[in-house]
């Protein structure tokens, strides 16, 4: 996936203009919404069609997960349709880069064996998710250990390896006050259930309990692709053990447990992603433009600066930008459920109107989804004005998910978070009847 800092190009700005004034029933619902029963929800605008009805994708991406080659149709189903993530290389890239500048400040006792060479563990979410492929690379490439394959730094798990024979990585090498160290991945496995699901703490927990008997001192540093498996590894062994154990996600128990000894984590900015996700689907219900209260401040003051997301109008995408949270800031990250500031204006309920959204959270045992996404996004939804019906899946299988959206006709809007990434036509087929 390729990141471009592009903001709304000015012919999407008009192409959108265009189809939202096509689009007809949910901007034509708004324009009386001034009358007298603009309080209430609207209820399914009767005359739009599911497949016109605005719709956002966000967490995962619509791709093929094998190649990440994102799924254009997917993506630009309607007129109305995004994707909401964060910039998952950006943030890749600080992650990697917060470990190493970690090792490099604490070199003295890091390495436990004194063997000369730091040896780290990497907790994988889901193979076939880009942000997770993005994460694996970053750590790689930051500490010397990727290797090429078709171009790119080689994401797969190595298994273990011990003796730094895998084919997978390589030995890498850091030179901290004069003295070199050869880096290692002693092992590194995707975290999935028996059931299905992935990213799983639960598996990550009983992952440190092998690993940690494999290979003890061996083990200096702790990673993980998601702060969920990074807790549950820290909680079960590294903490005890004074190792630094990094995630991802600035959840609010990770960012607290940094006071005790936890390595670091990356905010993804959920807050401007909630945001953006019920956003967009705001401002196609209200027949304007797509950057209302993103790029553009909108008639309740709110806006967003350019350096918290970037636009990418080839990919229909909005990505949040990443900001490590580490010993040096983590106070101001604690509560991971905050709304953004400068977007946290009501909106007037005679201008825009409430309607109704249908949302899924792909797992509701996902503990970056469960603990920081859905409440701010339940903090959004009042200020935009959205009635948002939230569905919990159980992670493993669509069906589970769609099972639960039998009547599409009653709402005027759909967020999805999809089980695996290839999967969007199990959606948009509903919606296309
Ligand atoms: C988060 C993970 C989460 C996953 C779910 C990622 O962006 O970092 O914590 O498990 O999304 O799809």
């Amino acid at each position: 996936m390729k990141m471009s800092k592009k903001i709304v190009s000015l012919t999407m700005t008009a192409m959108l203009g265009l189809s939202l004034a096509a689009c007809g029933g949910g901007g034509s619902t708004s324009d009386d919404a001034g009358s007298s029963d603009a309080g209430e929800s609207s209820g399914a605008s009767s005359d739009v069609a599911n497949k016109d009805k605005p719709l956002v994708w966000f967490n995962r991406q619509p791709s093929n997960s094998s190649t990440g080659e994102l799924d254009m149709a997917a993506l630009s189903f309607n007129d109305n349709t995004y994707y909401v993530g964060f910039d998952a290389n950006q943030g890749a890239e600080l992650q990697g880069t917060m470990i190493k500048e970690y090792i490099e400040a604490n070199i003295d006792g890091l390495d436990r064996n004194g063997d000369g060479v730091i040896g780290y563990v990497l907790a994988i979410g889901d193979i076939g998710h880009n942000d997770s492929i993005a994460r694996t690379r970053g750590v790689r490439k930051a500490l010397g250990t990727g290797v090429e394959k078709d171009g790119e730094i080689n994401s797969e798990p190595v298994g273990t390896n011990a003796d730094g024979s895998s084919a997978a990585v390589q030995d890498g090498e850091i030179e901290v006050g004069g003295k070199k160290y050869v880096v290692r991945e002693l092992a590194s496995q995707e975290m999935k259930n028996s059931a299905g699901a992935t990213w799983d703490a639960a598996t990550a927990g009983n992952a440190i309990g092998t690993w940690s008997s494999s290979f003890g001192d061996e083990i200096d540093i702790v990673a993980s692709n998601n702060d969920g498996m990074g807790m549950s590894m820290f909680n079960s062994w590294s903490k005890e053990q004074e190792v630094p154990t990094f995630g991802y996600d600035a959840n609010a128990d990770a960012v607290a447990a940094i006071a005790e000894g936890y390595g670091g984590t990356i905010s993804q900015h959920a807050d401007v992603q909630a945001y953006l996700t019920l956003r967009v689907l705001r401002n196609a219900l209200d027949g304007v433009d797509v950057d209302t209260g993103i790029g553009t401040e909108d008639d309740a003051g709110n806006v967003l600066s350019d350096d918290v997301y970037v636009y990418n109008a080839d990919e229909r995408s909005y990505y949040a930008l990443n900001v490590a949270v580490t010993a040096d800031n983590y106070q101001d990250f604690t509560d991971s459920t905050k709304i953004y500031e400068s977007v946290s204006a009501q909106l007037d309920e005679s201008a825009h109107a409430s309607k109704k959204v249908w949302l899924n959270i792909y797992n509701a045992s996902d503990n970056f989804l469960s603990s920081t996404y859905q409440p701010l996004l339940q903090n959004y939804d009042d200020i935009l004005n959205l009635e948002v019906e939230y569905i919990g899946g159980d992670g493993q299988t669509e069906s589970n998910i769609t099972n639960r959206l039998g009547n599409p006709g009653e709402y005027d809007a759909f967020a999805i978070n999809m089980v695996k990434t290839d999967n969007a036509a199990s959606y948009t087929s509903l919606l296309s009847q």
